[in-house]
């Protein structure tokens, strides 16, 4: 083990290594051990106590005390994603790029939590107290009574919220802080971590809903690494596209909640703007959609969205044609293309294949293939698919469509929305939107061809 108590610590993984080397042995990330001189490294033993210990305490699956009731902070949207409010006690990790616009949602939830009546504090490493009045005034804040401090001291924040009951506390953000029992600087591994643990301890003891914020490095992990992922309750990722006022609050694990749930927001002048109903966003309104164009009927979490997928497939100028995807999983789309290819009989050799899906939101969904693939074949054929049609199915490598869950709902957010066809497997058929139902990849492709839609 280390001599002296020097250990080397990748900032990409976390493992721990006696000798320094330019690249990590776990991960195989280059410069990324740093020299960390810490106490027990991460998973090794404790020294053994002497004696006995007191032995376990068991207890019985059925709770003798009620959980307390979940603190819904007003924000309709993060409430949702935390499944119905802030658990009093745990401790939640709201993840994103730099400038997101984390700092902006938390301190409009601890605001609303505030109105009514929480006993709310904002605690910030990154901007100093007037710069978080300045962005309160500017969001129409101030007259709620949130706390605030500037603090970046891990002894500092856990001796002051000792000394003040609240019901919740934002830390902004994680990498920021510091605790004087490690050596290493702010943001290594080691300080999150041991930061981060001493905040969650904090949450549990004091029954306080602890939200910390952390940034995502360029490869999307949350900085400093995951560690902090396996300490919280609840780890919500902040995400939006670059150029889109759409931002996205993604739960991604949840101890209280499910983990697909999704909140929209809007990014405005005077913050961000709940968005109740994310289909007539993020279908491109205004407008014939022409070919290329094709509307998805997905589900995200609890909630149909209805969104537009575009492709174009042009001749290429290049060698190697061009394949880029935004909004969609590149490895699907090549799945996709292939199966159009062997068999429906669309080549794409040659030509350069571009989708997005519009308004900048991501979609994990199977069930989006066949609109993909609609919106491809459409592009192919130069034929645009009727104004009034959603699609959705998921597509198997033999060319099968295969039905997909929750088509009721998918096809009731439609006819809201004023769509009156579907493209989608045969089993959707029976609902208030006209199923055009397809088993086969190819059967879609011809009548999107033809235009023989029924
Ligand atoms: P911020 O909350 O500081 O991001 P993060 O904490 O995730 O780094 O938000 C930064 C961006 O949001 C910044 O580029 C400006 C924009 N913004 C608005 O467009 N409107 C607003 O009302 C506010 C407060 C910020
Ligand atoms: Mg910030």
């Amino acid at each position: 083990m280390a001599r002296d108590g020097a250990l080397y610590v990748c900032q990409s993984c976390g493992a721990a290594q006696s000798k320094w080397s330019g690249r990590c042995p776990a991960c195989a990330a280059w410069n990324s051990l740093v020299e960390e001189s810490s106490g027990a490294p991460p998973g090794a033993l404790r020294p053994a106590r002497s004696g006995k210990g007191r032995g376990l305490a068991f207890e019985d699956l059925e709770s003798q005390t009620p959980p307390p009731p979940r603190l819904a902070t007003g924000v309709g949207e993060f409430d949702r994603v935390c499944g119905g409010g802030v658990v009093p006690g745990s401790a939640l990790l709201v993840a994103g790029d730099p400038g997101v616009g984390k700092s902006t949602l938390l301190l409009q939830v601890c605001a609303e939590a505030a109105r009514r009546g929480a006993a709310c504090a904002y605690i910030s490493g990154e901007e100093a107290a007037e710069q978080i009045r300045g962005r309160a005034q500017r969001l129409g804040l101030v007259d709620a009574n949130v706390r605030l401090a500037a603090e970046t001291s891990l002894r500092e924040i856990v001796e002051g919220l000792k000394r003040e009951a609240f019901d919740l506390v934002v830390i902004d953000s994680v990498q920021t802080l510091w605790s004087e029992a490690h050596e290493a600087g702010p943001g290594s591994v080691t300080q999150v971590r041991a930061c981060a643990a001493e905040l969650v301890r904090l949450a549990k003891r004091r029954g306080v809903a602890v939200i910390l914020v952390g940034h995502v490095t360029k490869d999307g992990q949350i900085a400093g690494p995951r560690v902090v992922e396996h300490l919280v309750d609840a780890v919500l990722a902040f995400e939006g596209e670059r150029g889109y006022p759409f931002r996205v609050l993604r739960g991604v694990k949840n101890r209280f909640g499910a983990t697909d749930e999704i909140g929209v927001f809007e990014m405005g002048d005077t913050g961000l703007n709940e968005v109740r109903n994310p289909s007539a966003l993020f279908l491109n309104e205004g407008g014939d959609r022409s070919a290329g164009a094709a509307v998805f009927a997905g589900i995200e979490g609890s909630r149909p969205v209805l969104v537009e997928f575009q492709a174009l497939v042009a001749p290429s100028v290049y060698g190697t044609p061009r394949r880029a995807v935004v909004g969609w999983d590149s490895g699907r789309l090549a799945m996709v293309m292939a199966v159009l290819e062997a068999r429906c009989g669309l080549g794409f050799a040659g030509r350069d294949v571009y989708l997005n899906v519009a308004g900048g939101l991501r979609v994990s969904e199977p069930a989006a293939d066949l609109a993909a693939a609609a919106a491809l074949a459409s592009s192919a054929l130069d034929v645009a698919l009727p104004q009034d049609c959603v699609v959705f199915g998921e597509i198997s490598l033999s060319g099968d469509v295969r039905p997909v869950s929750r088509t009721e709902s998918r096809l009731k957010e439609a006819a809201k929305l004023g769509f009156s066809q579907a493209l989608a497997p045969v089993a959707a058929e029976g609902a208030s939107v006209r199923v055009s139902g397809v088993t086969r990849l190819a059967e879609a492709v011809t009548r999107i061809g033809e235009g023989r839609w029924q």
